[in-house]
């Protein structure tokens, strides 16, 4: 399940101006658009074509509300959306679940809502994927776009349909696949994000260089400075890129029945680690770049990875100020997490493996392997 077949290091990664050329997710019906610039939150002709004469629902978080909401709130009827509304949740992992996503439904009814109505995720991956899956239920699914935030709502979750909350048990555990309308990536709004959210962006990065393309990974070690300066070429490159690999690959496979799953690289690790550590105390990113380096010396251990392969991970990893220390949840702790993992199939977990950086595919391993992996990394 290599996809270096169809996904050739790209010239974008040579660019060194905005394009105004939207990338497009193919998905048939559900295709759709992935607009990547400065200021798109102002451009009313982007937005008008699905919010003409509909009511509007906003959803966003206590944090980005006062930030962006009133701005996008005025694109909106200037875009000729009937009337506004806007829904916020308070922000934080921990309130992606069952109680908060009634919030959305309880506004939503109170302002008869009704069929033709768009929803709006104006925020990270967390708000995201909850107007997501509040689209694809209120009424059996309603329009609905994303307005990513975030660097990592940018490069990955703004994309590719996957929505839903958390269980106490398990990460993710409940949601629908449901594309999104569009997606406006709106480079200007990282100005305001913090460097520890930015740094969550560069996991999410850095897995799309380990997965297919190796070539992006040694450009997003070369961009760190400039991603962190918020260099809106840099940071275009990094946005545009991901999303391309992300469409690629979802466009072959959306429902994830085969190559989509190698997008979760270092999540069965990561999820147990957030949900192990409590929703919100380790952030996505952090405990997705930390899976990584688990899952990364376990192929080194299986003999797919090379360690000077497993050395430059680590090194990005790092470079980019995620923490490399796996935390102490005990070893039995960590086995019983990822046995809840979604890619577990009969009983057995599929993990992610890298074949060599830049090409990846799916296998079982032995709890024995996994374990021994675990205890190298001081998990005893
Ligand atoms: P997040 O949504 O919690 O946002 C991170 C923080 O940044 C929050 O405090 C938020 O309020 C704040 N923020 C957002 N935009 C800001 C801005 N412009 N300026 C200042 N602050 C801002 O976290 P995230 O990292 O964006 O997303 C993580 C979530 O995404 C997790 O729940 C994860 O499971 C999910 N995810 C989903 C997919 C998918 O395919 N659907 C993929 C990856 C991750
Ligand atoms: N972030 C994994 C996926 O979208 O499939």
């Amino acid at each position: 399940m290599s996809l270096n077949t169809f996904i050739q290091s790209s010239d974008e990664l040579s660019v060194h101006s905005l394009s105004n050329q939207p990338l497009r997710l193919e998905l048939g019906q559900r295709s759709y658009n992935i607009h990547i610039g400065r200021n798109l939150l102002d451009q009313t002709e982007l937005l008008a074509p699905w919010v003409s004469g509909r009511l509007a629902v906003i959803v966003t978080n206590s944090t980005v509300a006062p930030l962006y909401a009133q701005r996008l709130h005025n694109t909106l009827l200037a875009a000729g959306g009937e009337a506004v509304v806007q829904v916020v949740l308070p922000d934080g992992e921990q309130y992606k679940d069952w109680q908060h996503l009634q919030l959305i439904f309880d506004a939503m009814l109170q302002a008869n809502c009704d069929r033709k109505t768009v929803v709006l995720a104006l925020g990270g991956g967390v708000v995201g994927d909850m107007a997501g899956f509040a689209a694809a239920s209120f009424m059996r699914g309603v329009d609905f776009i994303q307005i990513p935030t975030t660097l990592l709502s940018q490069v990955d979750s703004s994309v590719g349909g996957k929505t839903g909350i958390n269980h106490p048990l398990g990460k993710n555990m409940i949601g629908a696949f449901y594309q999104p309308r569009m997606v406006l990536a709106d480079l200007s709004t990282l100005d305001t994000l913090p460097n520890r959210e930015l740094s969550c962006g560069l996991a999410e990065i850095i897995k799309h260089g380990a997965i297919c393309d190796v070539a992006y990974l040694h450009q997003t070690i070369a961009d760190i400075s400039a991603i962190f300066a918020r260099n809106e070429y840099a940071l275009y490159r990094a946005v545009r890129r991901s999303c391309e690999i992300k469409a690629l690959v979802v466009g072959q496979d959306e429902k994830e029945s085969g190559i989509r799953a190698i997008l979760n690289f270092g999540h069965t690790f990561g999820h147990a680690i957030e949900v192990g550590m409590g929703y919100g105390a380790w952030l996505h990113g952090e405990a997705v770049g930390c899976g990584m380096l688990i899952a990364a010396e376990l192929c080194q251990r299986l003999g797919r990875l090379s360690k000077q392969e497993q050395a430059l991970l680590h090194q990005a990893v790092e470079a980019v100020g995620l923490p490399v220390q796996v935390p102490a949840l005990g070893l039995e702790r960590y086995l019983s997490l990822m046995a809840l993992d979604k890619k577990s199939t009969g009983g057995q977990i599929q993990y992610v493996l890298l074949n060599g950086l830049g090409a990846a595919d799916v296998a079982a391993v032995p709890n024995a392997v996994v374990a021994e992996v675990l205890q190298a990394m001081g998990v005893t």
